[in-house]
């Protein structure tokens, strides 16, 4: 096969009909629990004025070196826009532009785009599933945002999932914790690798998250930051802790958890895939942060959420050997021998009546034709002939079972599929 003129760009790619049915049940699955946990969806622009999101952080990459930024036509008042790179900014966005009553309860999905390094879990454009509580301080929504997450894991089978858990204390005290960390790695700069001299500069915490040897090293003597937490970040973190104890949720307490946003105060966690054996095995953070709001031009008001990475929870069901139920079976495929038109009209009446149909066209020869009734997956061909012409019948065959095959009136047509497809799948 000669190769295409265009392709999907880097980073990019099409999520054809076969893969499509199990990304709409995963979406599914997390719209229907999140629904049943008492939130409600949030459609949101894909596009913000960039300030939305620079208020994640001058110094988070994401910000710094992978936004899609580009400029509204207005010549009198251009706007620089960006792409969402995520939604918890637009979330907040959202919020303080409606106030609605809190404790805001919400959920989302949708794309996300980050110009980065493409490799496999790791996409330009990719697909996250989220939820936000906004404006509730109480470590029991911290419980009920994690356990949804964990829920839903649980909902479509996936076993080989560890959650991380951690905490950053109240602003304050991730910024004396900041301060105290860059002093210490500061003063052994030379051990440090070439990457983590350059990230200490601009953002201490993230040289936590470094695999890097000679990093984990001077790493290992770094102060912590259960050092710095005041009494009410440690009641409050106990209280998460106790509460998912509770739900017998698993989890394991990682100091050194520092995500890539830096919003987060207070509870931070994780979601990662035991099965996955590549680098991109999170499937899923989120934290609190308490503070971004505010940056938003909002009252200072909470907020905690998460959100799952769909691409890299399908790559996971798949290392698991998951069988996630893709699209419904068609129910029937109508093969006409007589040049067509009796194939629309079946089609659409057993259509309106809430069958799955599908036809062929152009005439072809029945070989043909049931070639493609076959490939179409569809439990029954309804066969139109013209010795079935005269006598005002159809014929009725098997496709996925014996092949057995039965002659029905035009008018009964309905009636003898759902006996049959009742025959199937007695209650
Ligand atoms: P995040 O950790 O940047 O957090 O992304 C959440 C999840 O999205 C990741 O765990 C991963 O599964 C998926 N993901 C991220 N980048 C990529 C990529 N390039 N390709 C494929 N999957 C990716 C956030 O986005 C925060 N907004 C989460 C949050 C909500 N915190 C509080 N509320």
């Amino acid at each position: 096969m000669s190769k295409s003129l265009f392709q999907a760009p880097r980073g990019t790619r099409d999520i054809l009909p076969e893969e499509a049915g199990k990304w709409r049940s995963v979406l599914d699955a997390f719209a229907d629990l999140a629904e049943g946990y008492g939130y409600g969806q949030v459609i949101s622009p894909i596009f913000e004025d960039v300030g939305v999101f620079q208020r994640l952080g001058e110094n988070t990459e994401i910000v710094s070196k992978e936004m899609f930024i580009f400029h509204d036509k207005d010549l009198k008042s251009p706007q620089e826009l960006a792409l969402r790179p995520e939604l918890t900014a637009s979330i907040c966005r959202a919020y303080a532009q409606h106030r609605p009553v809190t404790p805001w309860k919400v959920w989302y999905s949708g794309p996300q785009f980050r110009y980065e390094k493409p490799q496999a879990g790791r996409f330009r454009q990719f697909v996250q599933v989220g939820a936000e509580v906004i404006g509730e301080e109480d470590p029991a929504t911290d419980v009920e945002v994690i356990s949804l997450a964990w829920r839903f894991y649980e909902s479509i089978g996936l076993k080989d999932v560890a959650l991380l858990l951690n905490t950053l204390g109240d602003p304050a005290t991730r910024t004396a914790f900041n301060h105290e960390l860059k002093s210490y790695l500061s003063s052994r700069i030379n051990e440090l690798s070439p990457q983590s001299q350059i990230t200490m500069e601009k953002n201490p915490l993230r040289v936590l998250d470094s695999k890097r040897e000679n990093d984990l090293e001077v790493l290992g003597d770094a102060p912590t930051i259960e050092e710095f937490l005041n009494q009410a970040d440690k009641e409050h973190f106990d209280s998460v802790r106790d509460g998912l104890n509770s739900l017998n949720i698993p989890f394991e307490i990682t100091p050194r958890l520092v995500r890539g946003l830096d919003y987060y105060t207070r509870t931070t966690f994780e979601f990662i895939s035991t099965g996955l054996q590549t680098a991109q095995n999170a499937i899923g953070g989120g934290g609190r942060y308490d503070g971004l709001i505010e940056e938003m031009g909002g009252p200072p008001t909470q907020g905690i959420g998460f959100a799952l990475g769909v691409d890299r929870i399908l790559l996971a069901c798949e290392a698991e050997k998951l069988e996630i139920e893709g699209t419904k079976p068609l129910e029937v495929f109508v093969v006409d021998m007589t040049g067509g038109s009796h194939a629309t009209q079946i089609a659409d009446e057993l259509r309106k009546s809430g069958f799955g149909v599908d036809r062929s066209f152009g005439g072809r020869s029945m070989k043909a034709q049931m070639k493609v009734a076959d490939r179409s997956g569809a439990l029954y061909a309804i066969i139109v002939g013209d010795d079935e012409l005269e006598k005002n019948e159809v014929t009725l065959r098997d496709l996925r079972g014996d092949g057995s095959q039965v002659r029905v009136s035009r008018s009964s047509i309905e009636k003898a599929l759902n006996e049959t497809i009742e025959g199937r799948n007695p209650q």
